[in-house]
């Protein structure tokens, strides 16, 4: 089996790559873009636009008495329905990758039964993506689990390893020749990141009470939700899963495509006094990953923390908040970006980066300062293959409900109409020709 670096000559022409996409995204040069392989695009999850993930864990979940979800997913985008419009929209922008992910209780919503049904949906949603002339950036499992999989023990028991493998093994055998680019997991370091939080303290017996209702409404003896798992628990399981599951992907798939993982970074700063937890919190967050198997680092940022010796600090007074609560920092995915290429010498993806927020000049403004950034890390050399904004739509924001808007279309509740914003055409300008002119980026 050919290594990552075989196969990365395949598929993008080798190193001349980085020097193309660096020129032809130059700050302002207002070029046209062909840029070999960078891909430029935006990003959804399953669960946060289809709508109606019924066989879910997390479904479950917002349907118990405490529930931690302020509002329930429902209908969510639509997008079940509507994919169609979303990828033609997508790619009328200008974009040339669709990130998005293949919902497992949807494919087995019981164990070992499997939806053709099913499997035939992500098929017609990949051809439509092809069919637009965009690449296919697949998340095999983007936090939710079917619900007899939590029940199972979810990833907080080493015996459920198999059946996560298997169900990537039969993505791949049935999709995997019209995916572009893939990942196992979507951020499974989020629960160790999540740990550093002091709000996220005060609400673990709510966690836990709202977990045991939801096992005894199905009658499970356990119950175990990856996203509100134990990272102390689950992190080893999930690296260990992410790793045979990269290799069973590799097997089936003829090793045709980049397999990866995404993760949840902050720009993790130390406090301008005191001491500083930012080596132990990489050392929990990230490091385990990037020396995980896998051929590419998805880089996922929002903001910047200050890390005290065992928990983040609050965010410093007076700085820009978006609506979830931390800071606007477009700046943060450029020191991200670096960090991780100290790190590690695997290409980046950036799959995720965006801002919760209702005034839409913002976001233009924080797209701006973040593709400067990456601009930056391609002109010193570092191996960036892709920038994907979160998220295309306005979605089910998780824990928050409806109200943070991250999307570049907005979606209206009751009609499900999508409205392109203003940033939206600004971002598919800079997909298609680059910077705007009078942006720097250094
Ligand atoms: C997740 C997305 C989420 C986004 C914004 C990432 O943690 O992958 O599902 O919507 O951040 O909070």
């Amino acid at each position: 089996m050919g290594g990552v670096f075989d196969r990365r000559a395949v598929l993008w022409g080798g190193t001349a790559t980085v020097a193309a996409v660096a020129s032809a995204a130059q700050a302002g040069s207002g070029k046209s873009t062909a840029r070999p392989g960078f891909l430029w695009g935006s990003a959804g999850a399953a669960y946060q636009i289809e709508g109606g993930n019924y066989a879910s864990d997390l479904w479950v979940m917002e349907h118990v008495k405490p529930t931690i979800f302020k509002d329930p997913s429902g209908d969510a985008a639509d997008s079940y329905n509507r994919v169609w419009e979303d990828i033609a929209l997508a790619a009328s922008l200008g974009f040339n990758t669709h990130r998005f992910s293949i919902e497992w209780s949807r494919i087995e919503p019981e164990p070992g039964q499997i939806s053709l049904a099913g499997i035939a949906y992500y098929r017609r949603v990949l051809e439509t993506i092809r069919k637009h002339g965009m690449t296919p950036f697949v998340t095999y499992n983007h936090f939710t689990t079917p619900r007899w999989f939590a029940a199972a023990g979810g990833f907080e028991t080493r015996d459920n390893i198999p059946a996560f493998v298997r169900y990537c093994t039969l993505i791949t055998e049935h999709l995997g020749d019209l995916i572009g680019v893939a990942s196992t997991f979507n951020e499974p370091n989020l629960g160790a990141l999540v740990s550093w939080s002091p709000a996220i303290r005060p609400l673990r017996p709510y966690i836990e009470m709202s977990k045991k209702a939801a096992a005894a409404s199905i009658g499970a003896a356990h119950w175990a939700p990856p996203v509100l798992g134990d990272f102390r628990i689950q992190q080893p399981i999930m690296i260990e899963a992410h790793e045979r599951a990269y290799e069973a992907i590799r097997k089936a798939s003829n090793d045709r495509y980049l397999v990866g993982v995404t993760l949840s970074l902050n720009d993790e700063r130390a406090p301008p006094s005191g001491p500083s937890g930012v080596e132990a919190k990489q050392a929990q967050v990230m490091l385990p990953w990037l020396q995980a198997q896998g051929d590419f680092i998805g880089v996922q940022n929002y903001t910047y923390t200050e890390v005290g010796p065992d928990a983040d600090l609050p965010a410093p007074k007076g700085v820009e908040l978006s609506q979830m609560g931390y800071p606007a920092a477009p700046e943060a995915l450029e020191a991200v970006i670096r960090t991780v290429a100290r790190h590690t010498r695997k290409p980046i993806y950036v799959t995720e980066n965006g801002v919760a927020t209702e005034d839409d000049t913002r976001r233009v403004a924080f797209i701006d300062k973040a593709v400067a950034g990456v601009v930056d890390c391609l002109r010193d050399g570092i191996d960036v293959r892709g920038y994907i904004h979160w998220s295309l739509l306005d979605n089910w924001e998780w824990f928050s409900g409806y109200g943070p808007k991250f999307g570049l279309v907005a979606v209206d509740r009751t009609t499900f109409a999508r409205t392109p914003k203003p940033s939206a055409r600004h971002m598919g300008a800079i997909a298609r020709k680059g910077l705007p002119a009078g942006v720097k980026s250094r």
